[in-house]
């Protein structure tokens, strides 16, 4: 098999957005679960948006010169974000999601983060496998709740749109709960 890991380029986002909507859809359709991306376009935007980032770090594999996977790094903030990673449905169980992994950890490494997180859908069980074999531990349950706002009031806890003005102390909040600095992101999610 050959395999190349190479740095992405803008003109690879339609390729990989595809990869990225047909790999995440076919793995949720499997267990009864909606599509994340609700199209490729949709995937190929938040693609063109991580390639541009100066924040975020990719890697794309090619399989005899085709576009088969890819995987980032968010790099904003002190503790590295991982993911998305996607490889083609048709060519998955082949040992390309271990490349990609190993790939990435990599850097992480030799950028001497003091960490690195990511998400993965509970059902995904061989994601799941492979996350575990590479090292990571599993932290904590997330609920992914969609729908309509309820808009509630609690007398005395008002919730208001964030600004720049709110970063620093958002910051400070983290820190004190999760023990490290996420002000990449936070600057990133206010404006
Ligand atoms: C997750 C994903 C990137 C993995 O890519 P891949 O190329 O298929 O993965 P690999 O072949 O490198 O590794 C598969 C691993 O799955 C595990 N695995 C495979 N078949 C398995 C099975 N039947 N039971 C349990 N674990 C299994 C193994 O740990 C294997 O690792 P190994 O090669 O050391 O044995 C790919 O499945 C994908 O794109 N999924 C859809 C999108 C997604 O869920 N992304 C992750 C979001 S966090």
């Amino acid at each position: 098999m050959d395999l190349v890991l190479r740095e992405p380029t803008a003109g690879d986002a339609p390729a990989v957005g595809q990869i990225l909507f047909t790999a995440f859809k076919a793995i949720a359709e499997q267990h009864g679960f909606p599509p994340d991306f609700p199209s490729a376009a949709v995937a190929t935007g938040l693609l063109g948006g991580l390639l541009e980032h100066p924040g975020f770090y990719g890697v794309v594999a090619e399989l005899d010169g085709r576009v088969v996977g890819s995987n980032f790094l968010d790099e904003r903030s002190q503790i590295t974000g991982l993911g998305p990673i996607t490889v083609d449905p048709a060519v998955q169980n082949k040992s390309i999601g271990r490349r990609l992994m190993d790939h990435a950890l990599a850097r992480v490494r030799e950028h001497h983060r003091p960490g690195v997180r990511l998400l993965q859908a509970t059902y995904h069980n061989r994601s799941l496998c492979l996350y575990t074999k590479l090292g990571f531990d599993t932290r904590a349950l997330l609920s992914n709740i969609q729908g309509p706002r309820l808009n509630l009031t609690v007398p005395g806890y008002d919730v208001r749109q964030a600004t720049t003005d709110d970063v620093d102390a958002c910051n400070a909040l983290c820190v004190q709960v999760h023990g490290h600095d996420r002000h990449g992101e936070l600057v990133d999610a206010v404006s």
